[in-house]
């Protein structure tokens, strides 16, 4: 499981969608380890692509009403996030989805997920909440 209570940050609405982002991983993972990564993870980039649209947004527009200083680098991750979720798209889709490059998207995926949750959303809570 890769949600637990340690990585909410404190803002109900981003912990939601965090949450909601950790469990589609999951679902991938368990997709993985019943042999049925390679149907699954299309529809997880695909998801991803969609909702963190929406997620990123969420966040960066509480960013802006706030008046968070950080907002322009905090964006740029997000940009790498998206950029790089495509770039794993067109691999998967245009090469198949081999094992390789199902370790390697689920890689990507879990560790730029609690990396950034941890250390650059957190920062924004701090800021939020202060
Ligand atoms: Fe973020």
């Amino acid at each position: 499981m890769m949600w637990n209570d340690n990585l909410k940050i404190g803002v109900p609405m981003i912990d939601r969608e965090h949450h909601e982002l950790c469990d589609r991983i999951d679902q991938l993972f368990a997709a993985c380890n019943k042999g049925k990564g390679r149907d699954e993870i299309v529809n997880t980039v695909e998801f991803l692509e969609s909702y963190t649209i929406k997620h990123f947004g969420d966040e960066e527009r509480l960013q802006h009403s706030c008046g968070y200083p950080k907002t322009k680098q905090h964006k740029a991750m997000h940009e790498y996030f998206k950029s790089k979720n495509s770039e794993l798209k067109k691999d998967l889709t245009e090469n198949g989805a081999s094992l390789a490059t199902i370790s390697k998207t689920n890689y990507f995926l879990m560790n730029w997920l609690l990396n950034h949750i941890q250390k650059v959303d957190s920062e924004l809570a701090q800021y939020v909440n202060q």
